[in-house]
């Protein structure tokens, strides 16, 4: 597929646009810093601009694609990843501004285009838990698309309200509109470096719902929403099948749940971010792990 992918120069971005790449795809990024991988450009967009947002949209992808002589050969999908990634970087205002602007920005103009699939990262932050003001439990256990989603801070919001942009425009055009619901992204020199101070002190990971998303997985995720037509607008939590502290689910339920429902019997391990929708609907598994690079028993 011809993907235009926004954010690609970002922590994600820039795991996932070579993955992609590797799955044979050709992309083109907008950021606004480049993203220094070979064969792929970026065209430096601020997308919280619309007329920016409208031009990138119908842009060659590289010198390459003048040579046919044919025109601009239309995108087949957008995957939009670019924002302000959390809290506490920008002041609130600027966060929530940015986030939503460019994702409608980016949302409009793709349907405008007649692009019929699109992919865009909400957070696992529109659950309340990982910025709120002091201990906020989660509903229930393990945590599904279905919990509520009533942040009290301004990047969750901001992903709350893309959700609510999206589903708009896909009820507009019947396209494909998939948002994914990233937990903490882990690229892989990140387990040796962060890991072992989760394993020493797991209330660390209290915030992220003890899970996490190990990036190529987080690669495989995008590709599997890109092969899987006819959804409609669907949300998806996206993380790995085990916890991201060396506790196990029932002495973290012991340490940190209490009195929280738990609406099913749990695995030894397993993740208290439920990823089944992601795997039944999609196709999704999750191949990777702390356990392959860390002692699983530290
Ligand atoms: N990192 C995580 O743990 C995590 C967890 C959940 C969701 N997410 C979401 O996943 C996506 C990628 O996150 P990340 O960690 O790679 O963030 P990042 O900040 O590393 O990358 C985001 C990219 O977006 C670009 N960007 C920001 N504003 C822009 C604008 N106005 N126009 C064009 N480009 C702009 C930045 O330059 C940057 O390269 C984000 O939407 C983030 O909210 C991240």
């Amino acid at each position: 597929m011809r993907i235009l992918f926004t954010g690609g120069s970002g922590k994600a971005g820039r795991h996932v646009v070579p993955w992609l790449m590797a799955q044979g795809h050709e992309v083109l990024n907008l950021d606004l810093v480049p993203l220094d991988v070979p064969g792929v450009d970026t065209l430096i967009v601020d997308l919280t601009d619309p007329g920016q947002v409208f031009s990138a949209m119908l842009s060659y992808r590289n010198f390459a694609e003048l040579e046919p002589g044919t025109g601009v050969p239309a995108f087949d999908a957008v995957v939009h990843f670019a924002a302000v990634p959390r809290i506490l970087i920008r002041p609130d205002c600027e966060t929530f501004r940015v986030n939503t602007l460019s994702t409608y920005n980016v949302m409009e103009a793709a349907v405008k285009f007649g692009i019929r699939k699109i992919v865009f990262a909400s957070s696992e932050t529109t659950y309340g838990v990982c910025f709120a003001d002091g201990l906020r439990q989660p509903d229930y256990l393990p945590v599904d698309e279905d919990h509520p989603t009533v942040p009290e801070d301004a990047y969750a919001m901001s992903k709350v309200c893309n959700e609510v942009t999206a589903r708009s425009f896909q009820a507009r055009t019947g396209y494909d509109i998939y948002g994914l619901r990233i937990n903490n992204v882990i690229e892989p020199h990140e387990y040796a470096e962060a890991f072992p101070a989760y394993m020493a002190d797991a209330g660390l990971r209290r915030r992220n719902i003890f899970a996490y998303i190990d990036v190529r997985d987080l690669g495989q995720m995008v590709q599997c929403c890109l092969e899987t037509d006819g959804l409609g607008y669907e949300v998806f939590n996206v993380s790995n099948d085990d916890l991201s502290v060396g506790l196990s689910n029932p002495e973290v339920r012991a340490q940190f749940y209490d009195g929280v429902p738990v609406r099913r019997e749990m695995g030894d391990a397993e993740t208290f971010y439920a990823n089944a929708k992601a795997r039944r609907m999609l196709g999704f598994q999750p191949r990777h792990s702390w356990r392959d690079v860390l002692d699983g028993d530290l």
